[in-house]
């Protein structure tokens, strides 16, 4: 239709996108070969690419999701996995008409595995390069902290000395927090988060896709973020929700990511329409597209038939995506 050539042209920006939840289950089955990685045997969902994307379609919960997630990772080995993974993101991106695009990475994951941060970073960096060059998609990376993982563990990862060199130099622009939420609160972070902001790092954190809206109040007084992912249980504190809209923090919703994941039954249910009557900033993203059935434009796209919104309504969503993106002024006007 009409409205999906306007959605697909407005320049979007992506602010939630974790790289790894870009891997499909055609190029996981690939990798798991190349790399002689052996996928679980017990599992009947692991039998083919086709059993696997069927499966992704029944996930009860977050938790549930992440163990799929975690063991579809393992297939990625080299340098050139990685820049590979995230030129298919890129690609996607390319066609959906993304301008500009924010996009998480969890190194703990691979570490854990004997894959060095180096290697996982030197993979998706010329990625990023590749992907202005050849669809003039600018990018940030955000690394992100596992929260399930032991606290020292993710205050090691902090203080390694490659991923210091990475927040120093620029190739990384900010950090994240991730995985598993309800039994994690962002309190655990405080150590971690107080570096981040005295190297002048952005931060942002989940809150509020599982966990209560008091985790997205702590992430803000105690982690002192500037953004929120997800944070859809905002709607549960009304006060909090006036204070969002009034300071212009941004939430990163994922609409189909929601559904996906039993947060909500259905897109009609992700608060939209509040958010937007109540003046809270937002941008609509994918989080994790392979898995979810769905990259940026099916989001938006989702959201438009629940919502019926107005062109209006959609230019000053793009709009506020663009100046809540963590690129230059230079960059942004470029995009306005
Ligand atoms: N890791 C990848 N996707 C995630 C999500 N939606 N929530 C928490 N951790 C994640
Ligand atoms: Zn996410």
């Amino acid at each position: 239709s009409t409205f999906h050539s306007f959605l697909q042209e407005l320049p979007k920006c992506e602010h939630h996108m974790h790289l790894e939840g870009s891997l499909s289950p055609e190029v996981l089955f690939t990798l798991a070969k190349r790399n002689n990685i052996t996928l679980p045997q017990d599992d009947p969902a692991f039998q083919s690419p086709e059993t696997l994307l069927a499966r992704y379609d029944r996930f009860t919960s977050l938790d549930d999701f992440l163990h799929y997630y975690y063991i579809g990772m393992s297939v990625l080995i080299s340098d050139s996995d990685f820049e590979d993974l995230a030129m298919d993101y890129f690609r996607h991106a390319a066609a959906d008409g993304v301008a500009h695009a924010e996009v998480f990475f969890d190194p703990q994951a691979h570490l854990e595995r004997g894959v060095s941060y180096n290697t996982v970073l030197k993979g998706f960096s010329a990625a990023r390069d590749r992907a202005q060059k050849e669809f003039g998609i600018t990018s940030e990376l955000i690394c992100c902290f596992l929260r399930h993982l032991p606290v020292p563990n993710c205050v090691s990862m902090f203080k390694d000395a490659d991923v210091q060199a990475s927040f120093k130099n620029g190739s990384v622009t900010g950090i994240g927090l991730d995985s598993s939420e309800k039994p994690f609160p962002p309190a655990l972070f405080e150590d971690i988060y107080a570096g981040a902001r005295e190297l002048g790092l952005r931060r942002t954190a989940h809150a509020g896709e599982e966990g209560p809206s008091t985790f997205i109040s702590d992430a803000l007084d105690i982690l002192k973020v500037e953004r929120i992912d997800h944070g859809i249980r905002l709607i549960e504190d009304e006060a909090l929700l006036q204070r969002i809209a009034k300071d212009g923090t941004m939430l990163s919703v994922c609409p189909l990511s929601n559904v996906l994941l039993r947060c909500v039954k259905e897109v009609k249910e992700v608060p939209i329409r509040k958010f937007l009557d109540a003046g809270v900033q937002f941008s609509i993203n994918s989080d994790d597209p392979a898995y979810f059935g769905g990259y940026i434009l099916d989001n938006y796209c989702a959201v438009h038939e629940a919502f019926d919104l107005s062109v209006a309504e959609w230019t000053s969503i793009c709009r506020a995506g663009i100046e809540g993106s963590w690129c230059s002024q230079a960059r942004k006007d470029e995009m306005l």
